[in-house]
């Protein structure tokens, strides 16, 4: 008989963690204002609002952390930690940050001026916030299969290639870079194939334009070309990963994510004039360039992060538990954006709360009721963060609505996924008795979501 699968992992360190009644739960909403950015942490019995800087670190992470070395110039650790990013990437220029945000901040300040361009696929929201702010525009051009939450294809993350040739030929003197988001959050974890990668190379160079990788997920897309693109199943991921960034000029890092540490980002890259360029703006933002926002310890714990999860049991062991989440509510019918991604799983809730117009919020809508079912905390991906049209004022509705369940990395059980998936089927099961959502009594002109005050209707 073959051996069952399980964690690549042993548990040495626990935290406990509380249920709640439902009647307290109604409370703490309402006190939230139905928005679950303002609950307390300690309201929430499982958290899955999202999978950035709350994953476990090792043994060997909080080993490395005692031997930080705090200088604040020429720190071992900032060497420590090049040395494992230059082996990964190939990138030999290396500027920490204190979060991914913070890379895009310095590295565009640098590159980017009002009225320029940056083409890729779905750029995230501080990405797009960082383009958008210098007055500039992210467009779009991911491959339209991403709008089908049911369609199942294996790089629904891909950049659109002749989106990008158009984008390029139109305004090629005001393109300062393309931005490839891997695996694309956006568009549910959905990764990008390394056939992708060599053709956005191959049009970038036609038009003399430099590829940025917004990394934040890259082992995760190492894994799926390993297990899904023809001719990588025997390569290692530290392989995968060091022939993805040759296909690129440059990263941005959030390291809260594959880095597997509570805080920390970089920027990395192969050429000079860029290195040369960003610590202009690394020193005055994030701090001297052997540091930039991180502390020796967090530094040194980072290289041992990223050096653990570019090993294949690692990623295994947390692809397959989002699968498995994934493959419980394929039993109880619940859709959500297939296949499953990396981090999270997509429910569609515009497919769900079928009664609930658009006007009032499903995803949110939804959001709420899973919260008020078990106390599990995700996070709408929908027309609330979508913000309004900057001219129109409108709401947008054009895109998905979703509800992100997004899986901490080595955090949780299988046990908590089946509570996870229990807890949205009985929602799922009322759905029809579900009829009204909310109205927005307050909102901030951007990124409404993580402040906007809402009403229940009916
Ligand atoms: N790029 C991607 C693809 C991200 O998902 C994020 C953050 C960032 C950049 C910004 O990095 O948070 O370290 O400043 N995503 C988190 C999420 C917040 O929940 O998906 P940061």
């Amino acid at each position: 008989m073959e051996l069952p699968f399980a964690e690549s992992w042993k548990i040495k360190m626990v935290e406990p963690i509380r249920k709640s009644t439902r009647e307290e739960r109604e409370q703490w909403l309402k006190d939230a204002n139905y928005n679950v950015f303002q609950l307390s942490a300690d309201q929430v019995y499982i958290d899955c609002l999202t999978d950035s800087g709350t994953g476990a670190m090792s043994d060997r992470q909080w080993a490395a952390l005692m031997m930080g070395d705090e200088s604040y110039a020429g720190s071992r650790s900032f060497f420590e930690l090049r040395d494992v990013i230059t082996r990964l990437t190939g990138f030999e220029y290396v500027i920490p940050t204190h979060q991914g945000r913070a890379a895009e901040n310095v590295l565009f300040s640098a590159l980017i001026k009002a009225c320029d361009v940056c083409p890729g696929n779905s750029h995230f929201d501080t990405t797009k916030g960082h383009i958008e702010s210098r007055k500039a525009v992210a467009l779009d051009c991911t491959v339209d299969e991403a709008k089908d939450t049911q369609l199942e294809v294996p790089f629904k993350g891909n950049v659109d290639i002749n989106k990008l040739e158009k984008a390029l030929a139109e305004n090629a003197d005001k393109v300062p870079f393309i931005i490839v988001t891997i695996t694309n959050n956006t568009a549910g974890g959905q990764p990008v194939s390394m056939q992708n990668l060599r053709d956005v190379r191959r049009v970038a160079d036609k038009y003399g334009k430099r590829v940025i990788f917004d990394s934040a997920r890259f082992a995760e897309n190492a894994y799926f070309i390993k297990t899904r693109e023809e001719g990588y199943a025997d390569k290692s991921i530290k392989e995968i990963t060091r022939e993805m960034f040759s296909l690129a000029d440059g990263m941005t890092m959030s390291a809260k994510k594959d880095g597997i540490v509570n805080m920390g980002g970089f920027i990395a890259t192969r050429h000079q004039d860029w290195y040369e360029a960003a610590k202009n703006f690394c020193i005055p933002f994030e701090g001297y360039l052997t540091y930039g926002g991180m502390n020796g310890r967090d530094m040194a714990a980072l290289a041992v992060g990223l050096d653990e999860n570019t090993e294949f049991d690692n990623l295994d062991t947390r692809i397959k538990q989002v699968q498995y989440l994934a493959s419980l509510l394929d039993e109880y019918g619940i859709p959500y954006q297939r296949p499953a991604g990396g981090h999270a799983i997509f429910v569609d809730a515009s497919k769900i709360l079928t009664n609930v117009p658009k006007e009032e919020f499903p995803a949110q809508t939804l959001t709420i009721e899973l919260y008020r079912e078990a106390g599990v905390r995700g996070c709408e991906i929908g027309y609330i963060l979508a913000d309004r049209d900057p001219i129109t004022r409108e709401n947008r509705f054009g895109g998905l609505d979703l509800l992100r369940l997004a899986i901490a990395r080595r955090v949780y059980t299988d046990n908590h996924m089946k509570v996870i998936a229990v807890a949205l089927k009985n929602v799922f099961d009322r759905r029809h008795e579900i009829t009204r959502g909310v109205e927005i009594v307050w909102e901030a002109p951007l990124m409404r979501h993580f402040t906007v005050k809402l009403r229940p209707l009916g």
